[in-house]
């Protein structure tokens, strides 16, 4: 029953957490992209707005864009923030979900460090926090008057972030955390920086005053990482069904690739859509990233490394204790699941363990045992088609040992 629900809870949250991740990057690249057809309209002074036509769904827009008060403004203003709200929130629950709740099979790895649930939760959430903290204080800083120089500083962060996370968590968790940490940036600059000093420059235009011009400098900074960060964030959330990308000890190095990557597309987009011009070299270099992260799973892998003929690496998975799992359930499954998940998989076609997941030893069986139940007995998503033919007695068996509490 339990992990029914907890299949569902999981499948339910994602769900929640794309859709608002959708409507809150639609909303920024909606207005990233109006932003740069703002043309100079007859009754706004020139450099202070401007408006942009629009056709869409059977209708017209003339949407106007003021840069200093406009002569009246209306009570029901359109505020944009709940899209990125509900996406910090969905994510938040689905990180805990999935990471915190069954912390022994996604969260902790023993191999990498033996931590309990509680310590790693501590620094999970705690490395977000501090995170947020760390990037608000740099913005905040003498630093912050150089976009360049805080850019510099946060893509070296992030990196940073990323080498640490994945020197105390597992793989998987450690890149979904890096994720999370430039997503928590994000929401936060908005809530508590972006909206509050839009809230104030509307007070003093309602008061008929001019805006300090901070306020606006301030949430410019902000919402051009936001934009910058977007295409990182999302390549680095769903990296974490792609063991390619953050299973290698070079995980750090994907995310840094991703980051360049991510960014000089951005810029592309940005800098074509203002006008000045198409810098195909930001492609160039985009590819080169790609380039560089495919060889270093191919290097990394031991499929990669047995196809180039280069000697395998020592694998650091060995955990030494002994675990009791019964004897017909360790051959079920070393006979019908480890040819796929395992570190160097026999099956055809299989490169990397699926997912993650390996079940070649007593230990990993143990920790997997949750994921065994939901794929080999209550679902028979696993062996895929029934490819080593598992039979029903088999999967009975492990029933019993997956259900005994
Ligand atoms: C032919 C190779 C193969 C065999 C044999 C196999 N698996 Fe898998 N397994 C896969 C693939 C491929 C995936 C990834 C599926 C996907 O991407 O949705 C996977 C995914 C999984 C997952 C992760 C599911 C998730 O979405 O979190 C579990 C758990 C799993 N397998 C358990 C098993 C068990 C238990 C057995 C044996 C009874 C088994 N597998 C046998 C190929 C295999």
């Amino acid at each position: 029953m339990e992990p029914i629900l907890h299949e569902w809870g999981s499948l339910l949250l994602r769900w929640a957490h794309i859709i608002a991740g959708m409507a809150w990057i639609g909303a920024s690249f909606y207005f990233m992209h109006l932003d740069a057809h703002i043309r100079a309209c007859p009754d706004i002074p020139a450099g202070k707005g401007g408006e942009a036509w629009e056709v869409h769904g059977g209708g017209f827009y003339q949407v106007k864009k003021y840069l200093v008060a406009p002569s009246f403004l209306p009570e029901d203003l359109i505020w944009h923030k709940w899209q990125s709200y509900a996406t910090w929130i969905t994510g938040f629950f689905l990180l805990i979900w999935i990471y915190y709740y069954q912390s022994s099979i996604y969260l902790i790895d023993p191999a990498v460090m033996n931590l309990s649930p509680t310590v790693a939760l501590v620094i999970g959430l705690g490395g977000l926090a501090l995170g947020w903290v760390l990037y608000d204080l740099l913005c905040r800083s003498k630093l912050g008057d150089s976009p360049a120089k805080v850019g510099a500083i946060v893509f070296v962060g992030v990196v940073a972030a990323a080498y640490g996370y994945q020197h105390v968590f597992s793989p998987r968790a450690a890149f979904i955390h890096t994720g999370a940490l430039m997503a928590t940036i994000m929401s936060a600059n908005v809530f508590l920086v972006i909206v509050p000093n839009q809230h104030k420059v509307v007070a003093a235009l309602k008061a008929g005053q001019e805006p300090d011009p901070y306020y606006g400098k301030t949430a410019k900074l902000r919402s051009s990482h936001n934009n910058y960060f977007t295409l990182p964030v999302v390549f680095l959330m769903i990296s974490n069904h792609y063991p390619l990308t953050y299973s290698t000890p070079y995980a750090y190095v994907m995310v840094a690739l991703a980051l360049v990557a991510g960014t000089l597309i951005r810029y592309f987009y940005n800098e074509r859509h203002a006008g000045r011009g198409d810098k195909w070299w930001c492609w160039a270099v985009s590819v080169v990233c790609l380039i560089i992260g495919i060889a270093l799973s191919v290097t990394t892998t031991p499929a990669g490394r047995a196809a180039l003929g280069l000697p395998a690496l020592v694998s650091t998975a060995e955990a030494a204790t002994p675990v009791e799992v019964p004897e017909d359930v360790q051959n079920i499954v070393m006979g019908r699941c480890s040819m796929c998940h395992t570190a160097e998989p026999m099956y055809e076609g299989i490169a990397v363990p699926p997912k993650g997941i390996l079940l070649d030893t007593p230990e990993a069986i143990a920790r997997n045992r949750d994921l065994i139940l939901v794929q080999a007995v209550l679902t028979h998503a696993m062996p895929p088609n029934n490819v080593t033919e598992i039979e029903p007695a088999d999967r009975a068996v492990l029933k019993a040992w997956a259900t005994a509490r």
